[in-house]
């Protein structure tokens, strides 16, 4: 299949890149770059030892979308393009709503018009808000978000159930990943985040290399094992592989799927996985909780694998082995 990546430079869309070509399809990629480089892409590339068609557009540049539609017979599309970090949402949650609702609108109206029918989106485990139950299925209540980015993935979600109804020939497959982390292999492509990084795995990365001094541990005393909040860290490359498992669902309708490992791991037992592993000392202390943080979230996975045949293969060592690899490779990140 021919298949476009809308956000393809980023952290989990390059590593699609890979897992896509590896499978024998061929791949598109239009990213704006506004949270990515297009060194990315060329280290792809280089890993794969073939050019990548690359468009530097904003998906919700109509004209761009057209373009490339006219200029590649693409068979689906799979939409990584959206601005992600939850803390920024709230503060700018105008360019949040606008980004990612504006650029999904703008995409369907592109594949309306070159007849494109299978869509597989980039959705969160947020879209669950604060679960009643774990392991979290698919059919468990959503909404209630505790902010902008999770509306986003929310009411993109809506737009495509209603837009599925509207057009029962439509293959839409929604992907509610957990918490992907890791890397490639070859440690020449990873995660990059601007800043200050949010999420737990590049904290602790930037951590062990210096970067930063220690890292917070929000919380203590929630209702888990050791007190720490407990997540489903999926590595990346099997999160890679279950969009390609995806493309080959061939049902009409939309569709939804959890992409995790269905195993929690809590703060701590990343931290001493992450040190054990790679013989690098993490210092943390213990920190108030962060608002708007939950006790544990982890995915029942196991309609992914009954349905399309997929499941998490890379265990937590795997993770924190490839996490290091890359970031003591790349200290800062794709500028070399
Ligand atoms: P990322 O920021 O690395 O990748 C997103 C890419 O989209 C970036 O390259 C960015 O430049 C591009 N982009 C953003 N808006 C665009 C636009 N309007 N036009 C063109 N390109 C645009 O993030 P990621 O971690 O690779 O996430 C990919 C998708 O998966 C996102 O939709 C994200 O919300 C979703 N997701 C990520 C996580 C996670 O923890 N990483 C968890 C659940 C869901
Ligand atoms: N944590 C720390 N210290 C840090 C960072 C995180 O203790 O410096 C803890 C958090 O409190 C949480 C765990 O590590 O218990 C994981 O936190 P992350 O920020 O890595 O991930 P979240 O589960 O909070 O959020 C992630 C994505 C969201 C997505 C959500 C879906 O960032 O975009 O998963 O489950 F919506």
């Amino acid at each position: 299949m021919k298949v476009l990546l809308t956000g393809g430079a980023g952290y989990i869309g390059s590593h699609t890149i890979i897992e896509m070509c590896e499978a024998g399809h061929e791949v598109v990629v239009v990213d704006n770059f506004s949270n990515s480089s297009k060194k990315s892409v060329e280290r792809v590339e280089q890993i794969l030892g073939k050019r990548i068609p690359l468009y530097e557009a904003d998906v919700a540049d109509k004209e761009a979308m057209d373009r490339i539609f006219a200029e590649h017979a693409i068979d689906a599309v799979v939409h990584f393009a959206g601005l992600k970090a939850v803390g920024e949402s709230v503060r700018k949650p105008l360019e949040y709503y606008e980004n990612n609702l504006i650029s999904t609108l703008v995409l369907l109206r592109a594949m309306e018009k070159a007849g494109v029918k299978k869509l597989i989106f980039s959705s969160s485990a947020t879209v669950y808000g604060n679960p009643e139950k774990c392991p979290i299925t698919e059919d468990s209540p959503t909404g209630n978000c505790s902010n902008p980015y999770g509306w986003t993935k929310y009411m993109i979600e809506q737009i495509l159930f209603g837009y599925c109804v509207a057009h029962p020939e439509m293959q839409v497959i929604l992907l509610r990943y957990f918490n992907p982390v890791g890397a490639h292999k070859s440690g020449r492509i990873g995660e990059m985040p601007n800043g200050i990084p949010n999420n737990l795995m590049p904290y602790v990365t930037q951590v062990a290399v210096g970067k930063l001094k220690e890292l917070s541990v929000f919380g203590n005393d929630y209702p888990t094992p050791d007190g720490t909040g407990v997540r489903d860290y999926i590595h990346v490359v099997d999160l890679a592989r279950g969009h390609v498992a995806a493309l080959q669902y061939d049902k009409p309708g939309a569709e939804v799927f959890n992409l995790g490992t269905g195993v929690g791991y809590s703060v701590l037992d990343m931290v001493h996985t992450f040190s054990r592993e790679n013989g690098v000392e993490v210092p943390y202390r213990i920190a108030p909780r962060r608002e708007g943080d939950i006790a544990a979230c982890y995915a029942d996975p196991a309609k992914a694998e009954r349905v399309l045949g997929w499941r998490a293969t890379h265990t937590l060592s795997d993770m924190v082995r490839d996490s290091w690899r890359w970031q003591s490779q790349n200290p800062n990140g794709y500028e070399e």
